[in-house]
């Protein structure tokens, strides 16, 4: 076994199905990664000097304020941070998003922004919430073209000022190639932003190469897709752009100076963390990157990469379900997988089945990115129409979407194994009785449910 399997908190869960008690298989990691076990040792013991930072005197402000600050500097290094760069620390990659986009738009009130269909909601939203966008569409491989992205900076003709774009595709595992972006966008007079949400967990990833053409000008990023689920992320970039006029949350610990009829704003990175800082949720952030440097990366990417072309394998032997823009995958591709049914199950009862009868956690429906999924899935406008039409009216089993296995490197070969046994007993309709329950919008079995403690 994988060493690092063992310093995955609840590798080793077992879980109550419909066919009795069964190793839990966690396939859900594009959502959310397990802690380390590790990292979440040391930060019981960090916690007994737990105190607020920056504030305060006395031994465990100076403790906790130095693994704070130590954490952002960690974090900037393992990220491959320039000289002009800062790092603030927010909640997740949406955060992260809105916060730049937010600040962008007072830099840059009349910006073009180019967006990719390939991106999740939260790397669209914002963009499209405060500018004029222009989108990047994906070819018929469901991939991003660097030509088609240079065709259109050129008919822009230096409206676009950035190009907002993700390192990897949460849908399809496709990785886009960040620094070749990068300097084409710069060619153009644009700067780039990388939603990291995906990428950074899966490929060691530097915003700096060396050349500064293909510097990666803002990222962001989330700590509980990366082995830390302890509600923290950061945005990186240059600070001179970072630093709007007046940030927008504002309150303790984003001034230096406040009178009745005047305020000087703190510097970065200060100013962008109004309030108290979520500090447990940073420093295991940088104890995880840290932990994950030490398995070495590089190992921990390769044996992803195993993994992946163990499941391409194994899964062409499945007769109904296809993989959504599987035609080209390549090595740099990471492992996340969605794949439809051909036939008349809901995905989300097929996801239903996995998880009552099996005991496998994975995904089902759009993942949170639409635009996308309608191109993966060939939705004309009219399924669009009524795909849009179910959703509203919660109507989910009936909505067409796709079920997503996202594996790590401590996933294994067995565990791929019971998964592609489940999906072939689920072609041959071997599985129980279910039915859809209108309040909680699932698939359930008629007679069984989870046990949930009674904690809260
Ligand atoms: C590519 C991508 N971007 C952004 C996000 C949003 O991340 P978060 O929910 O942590 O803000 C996700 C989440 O799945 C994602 O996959």
């Amino acid at each position: 076994m994988l060493e690092v399997r063992k310093d995955i908190l609840g590798f080793d869960t077992k879980v109550e199905t419909l066919n009795g008690k069964k190793d839990y298989i966690f396939f859900d990691n594009a959502a959310s990664t397990p802690a380390l076990k590790s990292v979440y040792e040391q930060m019981e013991e960090i916690m007994k000097n737990y105190s607020n930072v920056h504030r305060g005197t006395g031994y465990k402000a100076f403790y906790s304020t130095e693994l704070f600050d130590r954490s952002r500097e960690y974090v900037m290094e393992f990220l491959g941070a320039g000289e002009n760069d800062t790092a603030i620390f927010v909640k997740n990659t949406t955060e992260g998003v809105n916060k730049f986009a937010r600040i962008f738009k007072s830099k840059f009130p009349d910006a073009k922004i180019i967006v990719s269909e390939m991106d999740h909601h939260s790397n669209l939203l914002p963009w499209k919430k405060y500018f004029n966008i222009r989108w990047w569409e994906v070819n018929d491989r469901s991939r991003l073209e660097l030509d088609r992205l240079e065709e259109i900076l050129k008919e822009e003709n230096g409206k676009v000022k950035l190009v907002a774009v993700t390192g990897a595709s949460n849908v399809t595992g496709f990785t886009n190639p960040v620094h070749e972006i990068a300097r084409l966008a710069h060619k153009y007079g644009a700067y780039v932003f990388i939603d990291g949400a995906q990428l950074i967990p899966h490929r060691k990833t530097s915003m700096t190469t060396g050349n500064p053409e293909e510097k990666i000008d803002f990222l962001a990023f989330s700590a509980h897709k990366i082995y830390s689920p302890f509600g923290s992320g950061a945005l990186l970039g240059d600070k001179n752009v970072l630093s709007a006029e007046e940030p927008q949350c504002v309150g303790g610990g984003t001034i230096k100076f406040v009178a009745k009829d005047e305020i000087v704003w703190a510097d970065l990175p200060d100013r962008e963390e109004a309030g108290t800082p979520n500090i447990p949720g940073a420093i295991s952030l940088a104890l995880t990157l840290k932990k994950l440097n030490s398995h070495d990366f590089n190992k921990l990417e390769k044996r992803e990469e195993e993994l992946a072309s163990y499941f391409i394998k194994k899964f062409s032997k499945l007769n109904k379900f296809t993989l959504l823009g599987d035609e080209n995958r390549t090595e740099k591709d990471f492992s996340v997988f969605s794949f439809k049914f051909e036939g008349e199950l809901s995905p989300f009862l097929i996801a239903s089945i996995l998880s009552f009868e099996e005991g496998i956690g994975v995904r089902a429906g759009c993942f949170c990115a639409h635009p996308y999924l309608a191109r993966l899935m060939n939705f004309s406008k009219d399924d669009l129409e009524d795909v849009k039409n179910k959703i509203i009216k919660d109507e989910m089993d009936k909505f067409p979407g796709a079920i997503r296995a996202s594996l790590s490197f401590y996933n294994t070969e067995e565990e791929i194994d019971r998964l592609i046994n489940a999906l072939e007993k689920i072609e041959k309709g071997e599985f129980s009785e279910y039915y859809y329950r209108e309040d909680v919008h699932a698939f359930v079995p008629k007679n069984f449910d989870f046990k949930i403690p009674d904690l809260i």
